[in-house]
């Protein structure tokens, strides 16, 4: 990718770039930017022209979460999506404009997953394409994550009015469709972003900031899951960027040694 352009990148997500004065910046980014295959960086050496702050990174097990998409055992990708286009099981289907399925690789290593469309997405029927996709966009890229191994999905397939938070009926009648998505698609890793689906995926209530920086595993396949910050959150709190680039390096170093 183009030194300046993963730059960019590393800026809008707000990590701080040390560069030793007597060697030029782009060898540098080239370099040792962000080595993401390498081991998560609990000790920084000073050789390191650029250096990431570390974080320690909790590995926990936890029992897998729910599973249970029986109610739609027998359908492949394209007839749940027509499913959920008609759902009206429960009042959403009244303010939409577009029901939001799910975007990506249908052989995903990686599934993103969010919260709930909101208002560009409930226009486009897509996840992820107002300001919070365009920095989660941005993070992915840093990250090099490639959009072919990725399918990004919600906890709800229908905008909340006023993206007020999704109510518990909503969540009920609404994740069956996750659950089997994650059940075709297979992923290598799933990365939630935010709250609502953690809290859904891991069955809890503990607050995020206990939830993140651990790791867990969802389902029959234990499919490891890795609990970040909400793009949006991050837009409102830049401050917390730094830990969410931590998470993005055990993804991306979960993928690595699958
Ligand atoms: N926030 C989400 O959680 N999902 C989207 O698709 C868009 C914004």
């Amino acid at each position: 990718m183009d030194t300046e352009i993963k730059q960019e990148y590393l800026k809008q997500m707000g990590i701080d770039i040390w560069v030793r004065r007597n060697v030029e910046p782009d060898n540098l980014l080239e370099q040792k930017t962000i080595s993401l295959e390498e081991p998560l960086p609990h000790s920084v050496s000073k050789s390191d022209e650029i250096v990431l702050q570390p974080e320690s990174y909790v590995e926990t097990t936890s029992e897998p979460a729910i599973e249970n998409s029986s109610l739609y055992s027998d359908y492949d990708l394209d007839r749940l999506r027509n499913e959920v286009e008609q759902c009206q099981k429960c009042q959403l289907c009244q303010t939409r404009n577009n029901s939001v399925f799910g975007y990506g690789s249908d052989v995903a290593r990686l599934m993103i997953i969010g919260e709930a469309p909101g208002a560009d997405e409930d226009r486009e029927g897509l996840p992820f394409v107002g300001r919070a996709g365009k920095l989660l966009d941005n993070m992915l890229l840093a990250i090099k994550l490639n959009r072919e191994i990725i399918y990004i999905a919600n906890i709800l397939k229908c905008r909340p009015p006023n993206n007020r938070d999704p109510q518990v009926a909503e969540v009920e009648a609404c994740t069956p469709y996750l659950e089997r998505q994650i059940e075709l698609i297979q992923p290598d890793v799933i990365l939630v972003l935010g709250r609502v689906a953690a809290h859904y995926l891991l069955q809890t209530d503990a607050p995020l900031s206990r939830l993140r920086g651990t790791q867990t595993v969802y389902g029959k396949r234990s499919t490891p899951v890795v609990i970040t910050y909400h793009p949006a959150y991050l837009l409102r709190s830049p401050d917390q960027k730094r830990k969410s680039w931590e998470d993005l390096k055990m993804v991306k170093r979960i993928l690595s040694k699958k």
